[in-house]
């Protein structure tokens, strides 16, 4: 008998063990993630990859996405399933991770490129975006409570398909309801343009105000959302239809996002979205960016003249307060502190009058009547600054080529952005060589220095930059005499005025010091 319950009690408690084992192991992060996915979630999780993938390669065909640095799934993530675990992300995520598609911009702009509504491209393939989908509006959430005031807001079933940009829009997804939202850090609203107003209304500020409570401030699943597939259909339509522009954010520059720049005109003129002259497309925006910064160019002068009246007329005004202080009295040592901060700003002043006499000059000359374009010669700079572009991008694909070719830090990324730097480079001669084709015909006879007064928008050459940087050292020099005689004239009691001073000359003579060491390295250069 004793035997028999023994057996029995053993037996039972095997049975114990493995149901406590059962239930243990269901708690655990799963490390075979494929097995535990049910055959409709991974149709689901399909489509979202599948639809993300139209989206990046309809941004490749609108020529702002390299095709070449899109990173089709599958991705062996084996490696990085520790991270996973660690963030305790579950398997239908992690198996999203391993089919989405992936943009990395190639070198050296492999940081930020942007996507949608301020946002960039997620990589769940690098350890820092693995740790951002956990909190992916930075909100800096406490503990493990989704209850709690400051609760994390991230289900394990939940991830970002964006990242956040400078303070833009990211596009979450849950793989239980398959929805999508689109939320703004800064509003807490919904960005997504497909939600009618109605719906807005009814689930955001409406239900809210009726006394809804939400313990945790970041939790955003009140905020609404719409299924997965149509929100990443209609994001690929708003590419493909125009409402949405590519590159309209922080991170891809004014060659992008300029305002002038008429990006949707452009995409049109070259038959977006049927017949569409992709190469076409890029020379002309190219041309038209270039053309705004001919513009822009022409106009320094002017900017100068009033950026130097701005600077002038503040003086004035600290001036007169600087003057009001002297007469208001004071200690022997306070007056001295007013006379000298009056003394600098004199000379500040002074020089500032000389420099707008020279710039305002210089504009007579070159903008008379604050003219500095005849519109109809405009091309001929829109050319002049595609010879330098052009140049540029020219000579930097041999660098490229170097990075490339170097054994340690070279590879697949500086192969494609050498590929991409050769494709840019003859876009720029197609632009400058249309534009230099327009000019001769549409100003036959006039050339850069004919319309502009100038003999080309070059950068400077390095030997006028010694020039400037030796008068420069010169005034520094100038500098330290002057203030060491002003100082001369200091009562003992300005204690507090001289250590002014004192402070005065020690800044100059450090940038002395800063711009010597620049003229022996510029002047180094030069005699190489
Ligand atoms: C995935 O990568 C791991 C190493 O991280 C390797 O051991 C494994 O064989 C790879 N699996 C496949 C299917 O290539």
């Amino acid at each position: 008998m004793a035997i028999l319950s023994s057996t029995i009690l053993s037996g039972l408690s095997i049975l114990a063990v493995g149901l406590l084992m059962q239930s243990w192991l269901r708690h655990q992060p799963q490390p075979n993630t494929i097995t535990s996915i049910s055959p409709a979630q991974k149709t689901q999780l399909h489509e979202i990859a599948a639809l993300m993938l139209e989206i990046y390669q309809t941004l490749a065909e609108m020529r702002y996405l390299n095709p070449e640095s899109i990173h089709q799934g599958p991705h062996n993530l084996s490696s990085l399933h520790p991270l996973y675990t660690a963030q305790n992300i579950d398997p239908e995520i992690v198996y999203l991770y391993s089919i989405l598609p992936y943009y990395i911009g190639s070198p050296p702009l492999d940081g930020e490129t942007d996507f949608f509504h301020g946002g960039t491209f997620a990589d769940f393939r690098e350890e820092e975006d693995i740790e951002q989908s956990r909190d992916p509006f930075y909100a800096g959430p406490d503990g493990v409570d989704f209850d709690a005031g400051n609760g994390p807001y991230m289900q394990s079933w939940m991830t970002p398909l964006s990242r956040l940009g400078n303070h833009g829009s990211v596009i979450l997804y849950d793989a239980r309801v398959h929805q999508i939202w689109i939320i703004d850090q800064e509003g807490w609203v919904s960005t997504d343009p497909g939600l009618d107003e109605e719906e807005e209304d009814d689930d955001g500020g409406v239900k809210e105000e009726a006394g809804v409570q939400r313990m945790n401030r970041n939790s955003f699943e009140h905020i609404p959302s719409r299924p997965a597939g149509d929100v990443l259909r209609d994001i690929n339509r708003w590419f493909r239809e125009l409402e949405v522009l590519p590159g309209v954010g922080e991170y891809s520059g004014p060659e992008w996002d300029d305002e002038e720049l008429d990006l949707r005109g452009l995409y049109r003129e070259y038959g977006w979205l049927g017949e569409f002259d992709g190469e076409g497309f890029e020379v002309g925006k190219t041309r038209a960016y270039c053309s705004g910064q001919a513009r822009y160019k022409a106009e320094e002068p002017l900017r100068a003249v009033e950026a130097l009246r701005g600077w002038r007329m503040s003086f004035d005004r600290d001036i007169e307060r600087c003057r009001g202080d002297i007469a208001k009295g004071g200690s022997v040592d306070e007056e001295w502190v007013a006379r000298f901060e009056l003394w600098k700003m004199e000379r500040v002043y002074k020089c500032i009058s000389v420099q707008s006499e020279e710039k305002e000059a210089i504009a007579a000359g070159l903008c008379p009547g604050g003219i500095c374009i005849k519109e109809d010669e405009l091309v001929v700079w829109e050319a002049e600054v595609l010879r330098q572009e052009a140049r540029s991008k020219r000579d930097s694909i041999s660098r490229y080529r170097e990075w490339a070719e170097d054994s340690e830090q070279g590879g697949r990324g500086w192969e494609i952005a050498t590929r991409a730097a050769e494709k840019e480079a003859d876009i720029y001669r197609k632009a400058y060589e249309a534009a230099s084709a327009d000019a001769e015909r549409m100003c036959p006879g006039k050339n850069f220095e004919s319309v502009s007064g100038r003999q080309a928008l070059d950068e400077e050459e390095m030997e006028t930059s010694i020039r400037k940087l030796k008068d420069k050292i010169l005034n520094l020099d100038r500098e330290v005499q002057e203030a060491t005689e002003w100082a001369g004239q200091l009562p003992d009691e300005a204690v507090q005025a001289r250590a002014m001073v004192e402070q005065e000359i020690h800044g100059f003579r450090s940038r002395l010091e800063f711009e010597r060491g620049v003229l022996t390295r510029m002047s180094g250069h030069v005699v190489q």
